[in-house]
């Protein structure tokens, strides 16, 4: 009888133990499942919280536009007043320099939007010219561009002045479309002499001493303004441009007259490319969460780049990889806490993405790379849904929030079917143009889910009566390609620096 009763209570006491266990798991998943409602709410996009996003950027856009240091919104003028119409014909010229490498590239026109297949020749810059001097950087430069040149069919000898666009990727005070001095150097570059001097002029000179009869038409210092110009090279209708990759920025076609800080501003064409610089945007209606507060406080540049970093390639994976590290101190779903879960950006936004569009039922892709990338193995199915989850709000919330940017651009210039910042007309009374957007970035145009997003929320928010009227055109390589039909708009047989200042 004894033995009887001490089984039972053996059996009562294991079965105490298994209860416990579960209760206690289904607590720290219920702790976990409260980690992501918290996520979920907290980067909540409703239409109406993007609407105010959309007046927030058309009215930080004016604020730019009024004074200098109006607005994080610095509304960059360019001093490009024309963009390629598809007529121009000839052949022109591209130099990108930005990076360790260089590009020269050649386009040849044949009018009627005739279709680009430029020649491109890529190499590296030798490290000791990057912090030599100034006349032995750009003499390598106009050398290479000398052989380039001569291996095509145009001839170096011939008369004829070639146009070059000349796309340079640093910190630049433009003064004119083929002018601007160099505020100081970025990235492995560090040439005193160059700093504070006149950067287009440098390498016309350079041109000039190797013999070489080209000309710096445009000297280019965004990316965004090669892209808008290609946008408008293959549909005229285009009227601004956004890049969502590393980075992320946009420009956009604006009227000379509504550029109150520079009073008296006269181009030809009535209009110039701004550049907004856009990832400096900030405004009260953006959905942040604790993982952007603490993003940005470890960055180097804190309180800086707001929107940016809620968008663009280079912080998506980070803001993913604090959220599953949050979830990982809370619980044991993940394992033990894995050292590389502290590492920032120890989780790159390519492999986040491949985590999120990981279509195998048992998600195969997703349990690869945390355990490659991220060291945590063997994880229930249950775990890698919810690391798709993570992904999936935090690129929703990105992709979103891009779409809520573009229409406040068109919302500024009157194209989202609303009449303007300042319109009272109803959205039936508006006739709707036709409106292209140049968007150029390996976020668009390679993370499917990123795009799909973005376009959903572009119809809600418009409604799909305005939005059938705007359109999406994915551009390739505006700061090369871009730069060289620059050049073309901006060559001496068409106008040339026709801005005044009156
Ligand atoms: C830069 C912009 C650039 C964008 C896209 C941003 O981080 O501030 O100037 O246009 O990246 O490359």
């Amino acid at each position: 009888m004894g033995k009887v009763v001490l089984g039972v209570s053996v059996g009562v006491a294991v079965a105490a133990l298994v209860v416990g266990r579960r209760v206690k798991s289904r607590k720290k998943w219920n702790r976990v499942v409260g980690v992501l409602k918290e996520l979920e709410e907290s980067c909540e996009t409703t239409v109406g919280r993007l609407r105010q996003v959309v007046d927030a950027m058309a009215v930080e856009m004016h604020a730019g536009l009024a004074s200098e240091g109006g607005s994080k919104l610095k509304m960059l003028l360019t001093f490009v007043d024309n963009l390629p119409s598809g007529s121009e014909k000839g052949i022109f010229y591209a130099l990108d320099l930005g990076g360790t490498n260089f590009r020269v590239l050649r386009v040849e026109l044949g009018g009627q939007r005739s279709d680009l297949d430029p020649d491109v020749e890529q190499q590296p810059i030798p490290e000791q010219l990057m912090t030599g001097r100034s006349e032995d950087l750009f003499d390598f430069i106009a050398s290479s561009l000398y052989r380039f040149v001569e291996k095509g069919n145009d001839s170096v000898q011939s008369p004829v002045t070639k146009e070059l666009g000349f796309t340079f990727s640093f910190p630049v005070k433009q003064t004119s479309v083929s002018s601007g001095v160099l505020i100081k150097w970025t990235k492995a570059f560090a040439i005193n002499d160059m700093v504070g001097k006149e950067v287009a002029g440098a390498l016309q000179q350079a041109l000039t001493r190797k013999g070489l009869n080209m000309r710096v038409a445009v000297l280019q210092v965004n990316d965004t303004v090669g892209t808008i110009a290609l946008g408008r090279y293959h549909d005229e209708d285009t009227v601004a441009a956004v890049i969502i990759g590393t980075g992320t920025n946009a420009c956009y076609w604006e009227r000379t007259d509504a550029i109150i800080k520079c009073q008296g501003l006269v181009t030809t064409s009535g209009s110039m490319v701004v550049n907004m610089e856009w990832g400096n945007f900030w405004s009260s209606h953006l959905p942040r969460t604790s993982y952007d507060i603490e993003l940005d406080a470890e960055s180097p540049n804190p309180n800086d780049q707001g929107f940016e970093k809620m968008i663009s390639g280079m912080y998506l994976g980070d803001i993913v990889r604090r959220v599953i590290l949050r979830m990982s101190e809370e619980s044991d779903i993940f394992g033990p806490v894995s050292f590389r879960l502290y590492m920032p950006f120890a989780l790159r936004t390519p492999v986040m993405a491949a985590m999120h569009e990981d279509d195998s039922p048992e998600l195969m892709e997703v349990a690869r790379i945390l355990k490659d990338v991220l060291d945590i193995p063997d994880i229930p199915l249950k775990a890698r849904k919810l690391v798709v989850k993570i992904c999936d709000v935090v690129t929703r919330r990105a992709a979103r929030l891009a779409a809520a940017g573009i229409v406040g651009i068109l919302k500024k210039i009157g194209r989202d079917g609303s009449g303007g910042i300042t319109g009272g007309r109803s959205r039936s009374d508006v006739k709707m143009r036709r409106t292209a957007v140049a968007v150029e970035g390996s976020l668009y145009t390679q993370y499917t889910m990123f795009r799909e997003y973005l376009h959903e929320a572009l119809n809600e928010i418009l409604g799909e009566d305005i939005a059938r009227h705007v359109v999406i055109n994915v551009t390739e390589d505006g700061s090369g390609t871009g730069a060289s039909l620059l050049a073309a708009s901006h060559s001496s047989s068409g106008t040339v620096d026709n801005i005044q200042l009156v």
